[in-house]
Protein backbone atom coordinates (compact mmCIF):
# COMPACT_ATOMS: atom_id res chain seq x y z
CA UNK A 1 0.00 0.00 0.00
CA UNK A 2 1.35 3.57 -0.84
CA UNK A 3 1.92 5.71 1.93
CA UNK A 4 -0.43 8.86 2.57
CA UNK A 5 0.40 12.53 3.47
CA UNK A 6 -0.75 14.02 6.02
CA UNK A 7 -0.01 18.00 5.73
CA UNK A 8 -0.86 20.07 9.74
CA UNK A 9 -1.36 23.47 9.67
CA UNK A 10 -1.85 26.12 12.68
CA UNK A 11 -2.88 24.43 15.55
CA UNK A 12 -2.44 20.87 14.25
CA UNK A 13 1.44 20.41 15.36
CA UNK A 14 0.90 16.81 16.99
CA UNK A 15 1.12 13.28 15.21
CA UNK A 16 -0.20 11.79 18.50
CA UNK A 17 -2.73 10.14 16.78
CA UNK A 18 -0.49 8.63 14.75
CA UNK A 19 1.31 5.25 15.69
CA UNK A 20 4.46 3.63 15.64
CA UNK A 21 6.25 7.34 15.09
CA UNK A 22 9.86 8.71 14.16
CA UNK A 23 11.32 11.21 12.62
CA UNK A 24 12.51 11.09 8.71
CA UNK A 25 14.67 13.78 7.66
CA UNK A 26 14.48 13.97 3.80
CA UNK A 27 17.42 16.06 2.11
CA UNK A 28 15.66 17.58 -1.59
CA UNK A 29 17.49 20.20 -4.16
CA UNK A 30 15.48 22.84 -2.18
CA UNK A 31 16.67 22.01 1.41
CA UNK A 32 16.15 19.35 3.98
CA UNK A 33 12.12 18.31 5.50
CA UNK A 34 11.90 16.52 8.69
CA UNK A 35 8.76 14.40 8.38
CA UNK A 36 7.44 11.75 10.88
CA UNK A 37 6.20 8.42 9.71
CA UNK A 38 3.83 6.46 11.49
CA UNK A 39 1.12 4.40 10.83
CA UNK A 40 -2.51 5.46 11.03
CA UNK A 41 -5.18 2.61 11.53
CA UNK A 42 -3.15 0.60 9.72
CA UNK A 43 -1.83 2.83 7.05
CA UNK A 44 1.61 4.38 6.53
CA UNK A 45 1.93 8.32 6.55
CA UNK A 46 4.04 10.68 6.51
CA UNK A 47 3.08 14.03 9.01
CA UNK A 48 4.32 17.38 8.25
CA UNK A 49 3.85 20.40 10.13
CA UNK A 50 3.79 23.16 7.60
CA UNK A 51 4.85 25.60 10.16
CA UNK A 52 7.13 23.75 12.21
CA UNK A 53 7.35 21.92 14.86
CA UNK A 54 6.86 25.16 16.83
CA UNK A 55 4.74 27.43 14.81
CA UNK A 56 8.24 29.19 14.19
CA UNK A 57 7.45 29.28 10.54
CA UNK A 58 5.36 31.96 8.76
CA UNK A 59 3.30 31.66 5.81
CA UNK A 60 5.06 33.48 3.64
CA UNK A 61 8.63 31.67 4.32
CA UNK A 62 7.28 27.90 4.42
CA UNK A 63 9.58 26.25 1.93
CA UNK A 64 6.42 25.18 -0.11
CA UNK A 65 9.22 23.36 -2.91
CA UNK A 66 11.40 21.53 -0.46
CA UNK A 67 7.98 19.98 1.40
CA UNK A 68 5.86 19.18 -1.17
CA UNK A 69 9.20 17.20 -3.08
CA UNK A 70 9.87 15.63 0.37
CA UNK A 71 6.68 13.80 0.39
CA UNK A 72 6.65 13.22 -3.25
CA UNK A 73 10.67 11.36 -2.56
CA UNK A 74 8.82 9.24 0.19
CA UNK A 75 6.33 7.53 -2.40
CA UNK A 76 3.58 9.76 -1.24
CA UNK A 77 0.81 10.27 -4.45
CA UNK A 78 -1.48 11.34 -1.89
CA UNK A 79 -2.19 14.61 0.64
CA UNK A 80 -4.79 15.24 3.06
CA UNK A 81 -4.26 18.65 3.90
CA UNK A 82 -5.76 21.18 7.07
CA UNK A 83 -6.12 24.75 7.06
CA UNK A 84 -6.94 27.48 9.24
CA UNK A 85 -9.26 29.66 8.00
CA UNK A 86 -11.38 33.02 8.11
CA UNK A 87 -14.56 33.19 6.87
CA UNK A 88 -15.79 35.40 4.02
CA UNK A 89 -19.17 33.86 3.78
CA UNK A 90 -21.90 34.20 6.38
CA UNK A 91 -23.11 30.93 6.23
CA UNK A 92 -19.68 29.52 7.32
CA UNK A 93 -19.72 30.46 10.60
CA UNK A 94 -16.72 29.39 12.77
CA UNK A 95 -16.21 25.81 13.60
CA UNK A 96 -17.43 25.14 10.22
CA UNK A 97 -15.48 22.31 7.91
CA UNK A 98 -15.02 23.59 3.94
CA UNK A 99 -13.89 20.66 1.74
CA UNK A 100 -12.31 23.02 -0.74
CA UNK A 101 -13.00 22.90 -4.07
CA UNK A 102 -11.59 25.93 -5.77
CA UNK A 103 -8.76 28.39 -4.92
CA UNK A 104 -8.22 32.47 -5.87
CA UNK A 105 -4.46 33.00 -5.69
CA UNK A 106 -3.51 36.90 -4.51
CA UNK A 107 -0.10 35.47 -3.47
CA UNK A 108 2.65 37.64 -4.08
CA UNK A 109 6.19 36.38 -3.47
CA UNK A 110 6.25 32.86 -3.92
CA UNK A 111 7.77 30.09 -6.01
CA UNK A 112 4.84 28.42 -7.41
CA UNK A 113 6.67 25.83 -9.95
CA UNK A 114 9.15 23.16 -9.78
CA UNK A 115 9.55 23.65 -13.46
CA UNK A 116 11.67 27.21 -14.37
CA UNK A 117 14.48 25.96 -16.47
CA UNK A 118 14.63 23.44 -19.10
CA UNK A 119 11.06 22.18 -19.12
CA UNK A 120 8.10 23.38 -20.00
CA UNK A 121 5.11 22.46 -18.06
CA UNK A 122 1.63 23.05 -17.45
CA UNK A 123 -0.81 21.89 -15.64
CA UNK A 124 -4.28 21.73 -15.52
CA UNK A 125 -5.91 23.68 -12.32
CA UNK A 126 -9.51 23.68 -13.55
CA UNK A 127 -10.77 21.47 -10.21
CA UNK A 128 -7.29 20.95 -8.41
CA UNK A 129 -8.16 19.35 -5.20
CA UNK A 130 -9.01 15.90 -5.73
CA UNK A 131 -12.65 14.56 -5.68
CA UNK A 132 -11.70 11.05 -4.47
CA UNK A 133 -10.55 12.07 -1.36
CA UNK A 134 -12.75 14.96 -1.17
CA UNK A 135 -15.70 12.34 -1.29
CA UNK A 136 -13.99 10.50 1.53
CA UNK A 137 -14.00 13.58 3.87
CA UNK A 138 -17.90 14.36 3.11
CA UNK A 139 -18.11 10.88 4.17
CA UNK A 140 -16.37 11.36 7.37
CA UNK A 141 -17.87 14.60 8.44
CA UNK A 142 -21.29 12.81 7.60
CA UNK A 143 -20.41 9.93 10.01
CA UNK A 144 -19.15 11.99 12.89
CA UNK A 145 -22.27 14.66 11.91
CA UNK A 146 -19.63 17.55 11.97
CA UNK A 147 -21.10 21.04 10.07
CA UNK A 148 -19.30 21.12 6.95
CA UNK A 149 -19.90 22.51 3.71
CA UNK A 150 -18.84 19.96 0.71
CA UNK A 151 -17.28 22.73 -2.08
CA UNK A 152 -15.48 26.17 -0.99
CA UNK A 153 -13.21 28.49 -3.15
CA UNK A 154 -10.28 29.15 -1.07
CA UNK A 155 -8.46 33.19 -1.11
CA UNK A 156 -5.15 32.52 -0.84
CA UNK A 157 -3.29 36.02 0.81
CA UNK A 158 -0.05 36.64 1.25
CA UNK A 159 0.29 37.32 4.83
CA UNK A 160 1.59 36.93 7.44
CA UNK A 161 -0.90 40.59 8.28
CA UNK A 162 -4.49 39.43 8.15
CA UNK A 163 -6.66 41.18 5.28
CA UNK A 164 -8.71 44.69 5.26
CA UNK A 165 -12.03 45.17 5.24
CA UNK A 166 -11.72 46.47 1.80
CA UNK A 167 -9.84 43.45 0.20
CA UNK A 168 -11.98 41.17 2.10
CA UNK A 169 -15.05 42.80 0.68
CA UNK A 170 -13.40 42.25 -2.41
CA UNK A 171 -12.83 39.10 -2.34
CA UNK A 172 -16.36 38.02 -1.62
CA UNK A 173 -17.58 39.88 -4.32
CA UNK A 174 -14.98 37.31 -6.08
CA UNK A 175 -16.58 34.13 -5.33
CA UNK A 176 -14.57 33.46 -2.43
CA UNK A 177 -15.99 31.47 0.69
CA UNK A 178 -12.62 31.10 2.85
CA UNK A 179 -9.00 33.03 3.00
CA UNK A 180 -5.93 31.53 4.22
CA UNK A 181 -2.29 31.79 4.03
CA UNK A 182 -1.15 28.73 3.42
CA UNK A 183 -3.09 26.86 0.57
CA UNK A 184 -1.35 27.97 -2.37
CA UNK A 185 1.37 27.14 -4.06
CA UNK A 186 1.09 23.73 -1.40
CA UNK A 187 -1.40 22.60 -3.84
CA UNK A 188 -0.04 23.74 -6.91
CA UNK A 189 2.72 22.57 -6.36
CA UNK A 190 1.73 18.89 -5.70
CA UNK A 191 0.00 18.94 -8.82
CA UNK A 192 2.81 19.40 -10.90
CA UNK A 193 4.30 15.91 -9.30
CA UNK A 194 0.89 14.75 -10.50
CA UNK A 195 0.03 14.31 -6.66
CA UNK A 196 -3.69 14.39 -5.20
CA UNK A 197 -4.24 17.13 -3.03
CA UNK A 198 -7.04 17.63 -1.09
CA UNK A 199 -7.99 19.91 1.96
CA UNK A 200 -10.35 20.54 4.69
CA UNK A 201 -10.60 24.13 6.05
CA UNK A 202 -11.27 24.37 9.34
CA UNK A 203 -13.05 28.07 9.57
CA UNK A 204 -11.54 29.68 13.03
CA UNK A 205 -12.84 33.42 12.59
CA UNK A 206 -15.11 35.65 10.36
CA UNK A 207 -12.76 37.64 8.21
CA UNK A 208 -11.77 41.06 8.68
CA UNK A 209 -14.80 43.59 8.56
CA UNK A 210 -16.95 40.69 9.02
CA UNK A 211 -15.88 39.53 12.43
CA UNK A 212 -17.10 42.04 15.28
CA UNK A 213 -13.66 42.24 16.67
CA UNK A 214 -10.33 42.45 15.52
CA UNK A 215 -8.56 39.44 14.33
CA UNK A 216 -5.26 37.57 16.33
CA UNK A 217 -3.64 34.72 15.66
CA UNK A 218 -4.31 33.90 18.93
CA UNK A 219 -8.10 33.14 18.01
CA UNK A 220 -7.17 30.93 15.43
CA UNK A 221 -5.08 28.92 17.62
CA UNK A 222 -7.95 28.72 20.71
CA UNK A 223 -10.38 27.50 18.17
CA UNK A 224 -8.27 24.96 16.52
CA UNK A 225 -7.33 23.55 19.91
CA UNK A 226 -10.83 23.46 20.35
CA UNK A 227 -11.73 21.44 17.23
CA UNK A 228 -8.35 19.47 17.46
CA UNK A 229 -10.61 15.97 18.22
CA UNK A 230 -12.80 16.61 15.76
CA UNK A 231 -9.77 17.33 13.07
CA UNK A 232 -7.92 13.84 14.40
CA UNK A 233 -11.32 12.05 14.47
CA UNK A 234 -12.01 13.21 10.45
CA UNK A 235 -7.97 11.82 9.35
CA UNK A 236 -8.27 8.71 11.52
CA UNK A 237 -11.44 7.75 9.37
CA UNK A 238 -10.47 9.40 6.11
CA UNK A 239 -6.72 8.24 5.78
CA UNK A 240 -7.56 4.44 5.54
CA UNK A 241 -10.42 4.23 3.76
CA UNK A 242 -8.48 6.16 0.36
CA UNK A 243 -7.86 3.16 -1.85
CA UNK A 244 -4.19 2.76 -2.80
CA UNK A 245 -5.42 2.67 -7.05
CA UNK A 246 -6.54 5.93 -7.86
CA UNK A 247 -9.81 7.01 -9.59
CA UNK A 248 -9.36 10.39 -10.76
CA UNK A 249 -7.22 12.15 -13.02
CA UNK A 250 -4.88 14.14 -10.47
CA UNK A 251 -1.72 12.16 -12.19
CA UNK A 252 -2.77 13.88 -15.30
CA UNK A 253 -2.84 17.30 -14.35
CA UNK A 254 1.20 18.52 -15.56
CA UNK A 255 2.02 18.23 -19.10
CA UNK A 256 4.60 19.08 -20.87
CA UNK A 257 5.39 20.29 -24.72
N1 LIG B 1 -7.21 35.53 7.25
C1 LIG B 1 -6.15 34.84 6.72
N2 LIG B 1 -5.75 33.67 7.20
C2 LIG B 1 -6.42 33.14 8.22
C3 LIG B 1 -7.52 33.78 8.81
C4 LIG B 1 -7.95 35.05 8.29
O1 LIG B 1 -8.92 35.68 8.75
N3 LIG B 1 -7.96 32.98 9.83
C5 LIG B 1 -7.15 31.89 9.83
N4 LIG B 1 -6.22 31.99 8.87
Amino acid sequence: MKSIGIIGGSGVYSPDFIENTEEVVVKTDFGEVPLIKGVLKGRTVYFLTRHGKRHTVPPHLVNYRANIMALHLMGVERIVATAAVGSINKDFPPGTFVILDQFLDFTKSRVETFFSEGKVVHTDCTDPYCPEISLIIKEAMEQFGYKYHFGGTYVATEGPRFETRAEIKAYGILGGDVVGMTGVPEIVLAKELGMCYASIAVVTNFAAGISKTMLSHGEVIDKMKELNGQIRNILSYVIPKIPDQRHCDCSKAPTSG
